[in-house]
């Protein structure tokens, strides 16, 4: 069976964690690609309520799961979790969890120089997640960084770090006016965290590429989403890594031609956190009904989410970067009870149309650009125990529809509500 990718079509935080927990029932692999402990995503196992930053949800499932050289792993945290999961029964040894030898190591200066950079920001500040993913990459690209393959012989692993460690405190100090870090101290916390990740790194390309060859089913999980890509989003109000279908490829290490199915999914509206141009959002009553009925917090920061209509031409956008073949709706139920529905259907500049999102304008051009509403009915009935798209009110599956239209792509998930079952499939 070829791959799968499942990616995010806004900002973020559309509920891809879902997703792949619904599809990573059947998948032999489930990969993660980009990013690092700066997404999140809430699941449930046996009875208990875990966060996973890092970790692919296929952990709760028979799959192996791997996290791919596009991503940059804090040791730490990735061994936090890896502790909660086994507290709550599951198992997460060597055979089931693999780390890329090349995948790329965050250490705690990149976590300092991310809040010392976005304090110089001051009011332009991006709203990172402080999880060090931009000083992370950015050493990546320079080609300065620590890999994790480097974790097999601990203590020369510590002798790097305290190298990178002091290289990061002149920029601290020098450069921020901020605190450096205690070297040795560090550098013997990463020491004892490669001693116990050493027996998980692999050759993740050769795993995802072997299990191909063999017809099994490989899901690709990206992190964060379209128009967070630091190429195709609206930069620099971005993340560091490459959000979109593309980024599987590279982060995994596979050829486009093993690619079956692009996911895309979609939240029934739209949210943003952190800084940034966001069209369509509502500042008043409604967004603030959307944020408390959605519980649009983050995972990651538990900040309040910006809550907005939805936008097409955002939709269209995502299509076309990303190849979707097909679209996951999350969360309608929580449109259930708004009288009307509004969505961007284009977008408006000195009588100019646009109908696809002008994210490669830059921020100062896409001030310029009004989104052009559509107006929908809205539904009033709870329908968060409909389990048939035909079963929807008819207001419901006409916004469904139009979505459809609009992206030129199926619908084949509904999310009605946030447990398992709770889902048109
Ligand atoms: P960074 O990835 O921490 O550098 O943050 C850059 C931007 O991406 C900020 O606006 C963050 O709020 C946003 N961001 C990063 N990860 C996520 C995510 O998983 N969901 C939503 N937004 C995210």
């Amino acid at each position: 069976m070829p791959a799968t990718i499942v990616v995010g079509a806004q900002w973020g935080d559309e509920g891809k964690g879902r997703v792949v927990d619904w599809l990573a029932r059947e998948a032999d692999v489930v990969a993660r690609y980009n990013g690092g402990d700066n997404a999140g995503h809430t699941v449930i196992a046996q009875g208990h309520t875990l966060k996973l930053h890092l970790i692919p949800s296929g952990i709760l499932h028979p799959a192996i799961n791997c996290i791919g050289a596009g991503v940059v792993v804090n040791p730490e945290r990735m061994l936090q979790e890896m502790d909660e999961l086994a507290r709550a029964g599951v198992d997460v040894g060597p055979g089931r969890l693999k780390l890329s030898a090349a995948a790329h190591i965050i250490l705690s200066t990149h976590r300092a120089l991310d809040g010392a950079r976005e304090a110089v920001r001051g009011g332009t500040a991006i709203g990172t997640t402080g999880r060090g993913i931009g000083p992370a990459y950015a050493d990546k690209a320079a080609r300065v960084n620590l890999r994790a393959g480097e974790m097999v012989d601990a203590e020369r692993f510590a002798e790097r770090v305290a190298q990178q460690v002091e290289m990061h405190n002149r920029l601290l100090t020098g450069i921020y006016g901020a605190e450096g870090l205690p070297v040795d101290e560090t550098a013997a916390a990463y020491r004892e965290y490669a001693t116990r990740l050493a027996p998980y790194l692999g050759n993740v390309s050769a795993i995802v590429g072997e299990a191909l060859d063999a017809g099994q089913t490989v899901l690709c999980e990206g992190a964060q989403g379209l128009l967070l890509d630091l190429d195709h989003g609206t930069y620099p109000y971005v993340t560091s890594s490459s959000t979109i279908a593309g980024g599987a490829l590279t982060g995994l290490g596979f050829g486009p031609g093993r690619v079956s199915r692009v996911l895309g999914v979609v939240k029934a509206y739209t949210t943003r956190v952190g800084a940034g141009p966001f069209p369509t959002e509502l500042s008043g009553e409604t967004g603030a009904r959307i944020r408390d009925v959605g519980a649009e917090f983050g995972t990651t920061t538990g900040r309040p989410r910006r809550c907005g209509w939805l936008d097409a031409p955002i939709l269209r956008h995502a299509v076309r970067v990303n190849g979707l073949t097909e679209l996951a709706v999350t969360k309608l139920d929580v449109l259930s009870g708004l009288e009307r529905l509004k969505v961007a259907v284009a977008y408006e500049r000195d009588g100019e149309r646009a109908t696809h999102f002008p994210a490669e304008a830059g921020m100062a051009a896409l001030a310029d650009w009004r989104p052009v509403y559509e107006e929908l009915p809205g539904w009033t009935e709870d329908i968060s125990g409909v389990r048939r798209r035909e079963d929807l009110p008819a207001a419901a599956r006409e916004y469904v529809a139009r979505i459809e239209a609009w992206a030129g792509a199926p619908v084949t998930f509904i999310g009605v509500g946030p447990e398992r079952e709770q889902a048109i499939l």
